[in-house]
């Protein structure tokens, strides 16, 4: 792959959504560097280990962690995350895991396994047709491709991105509040912003777009024209 567009941006502010599209659309493979993340924590939760940043370093030193692409519906290169041979991607949803993947994500040993493993797919060359990758997460701009060559930064109000959170996971059955999602939302926005390493802002060159007030297809449209400039 040889273009990088780069997204980040805070939790629920429609960032998976608009890389996907963006991937169809320039026929790029999308990484959701937050998969990664949450398979991490999930693990992690699953094995046991005290969520304590030495524990979490030395047992990550034991663990084999993968991205494969697979054409899922339709024409889309997505990504998959496997952690020691087990294909994790289907287990990695809600804001339980999001929580784990954003404690796990404060450790320095586990973002430096997983920056590398991102910058790999750069390089992986099964499909030679596919010219670039939209990776979306919080420290693609920033840390993961400082070079990337388009780079936005997607931010929308806190209560536009509960909102939203919110009906995805009415969508999914599950019963929740919107009180209790703005919560976890803004518990894991502060965890994010404030930590050491890695902290989310936006990448000095990065295009900022506010989504609170726009659609997913002005947004898409919007970063098209950014990127074909
Ligand atoms: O989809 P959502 O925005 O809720 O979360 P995600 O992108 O799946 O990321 C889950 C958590 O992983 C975030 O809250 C971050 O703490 C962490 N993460 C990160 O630190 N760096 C990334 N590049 C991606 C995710």
């Amino acid at each position: 792959a040889d273009v990088v567009i780069a997204i980040d941006g805070p939790s629920g502010v429609g960032k998976s959504t608009v890389a996907k599209r963006l991937a169809e659309r320039l026929g790029y493979r999308y990484v959701d560097s937050g998969a990664l993340y949450r398979a991490v924590g999930w693990a992690a939760q699953a094995a046991g280990v005290p969520f304590e940043a030495g524990a979490l370093a030395e047992w990550m030193t034991r663990v084999s962690l993968k991205l494969t692409f697979a054409k899922r519906h339709s024409e889309l290169w997505a990504s998959e995350v496997w952690i020691d041979g087990q294909c994790v991607t289907s287990k990695l949803q809600g804001e339980t895991v999001g929580a784990a993947a954003s404690a796990v994500a404060t450790v320095p040993a586990i973002r430096q396994v997983i920056t590398s493993l991102l910058r790999g797919v750069h390089g992986q060359q099964e499909d030679e047709s596919v010219a670039g990758v939209v990776m979306e997460g919080r420290d693609i701009g920033t840390d993961v491709f400082p070079d990337a060559t388009v780079k936005f930064f997607l931010d929308a109000s806190i209560e536009a991105r509960s909102q939203r959170r919110f009906q995805e996971m009415q969508r999914r059955g599950q019963s929740v509040t919107l009180s209790r999602v703005m919560e976890a939302v803004a518990a894991r926005d502060a965890r994010d912003r404030s930590r050491e390493v890695a902290p989310l802002v936006p990448s000095s060159d990065a295009h900022v777009i506010d989504s609170t007030n726009l659609t997913i297809d002005v947004v898409v449209e919007r970063m098209l024209s950014k990127i074909r400039l």
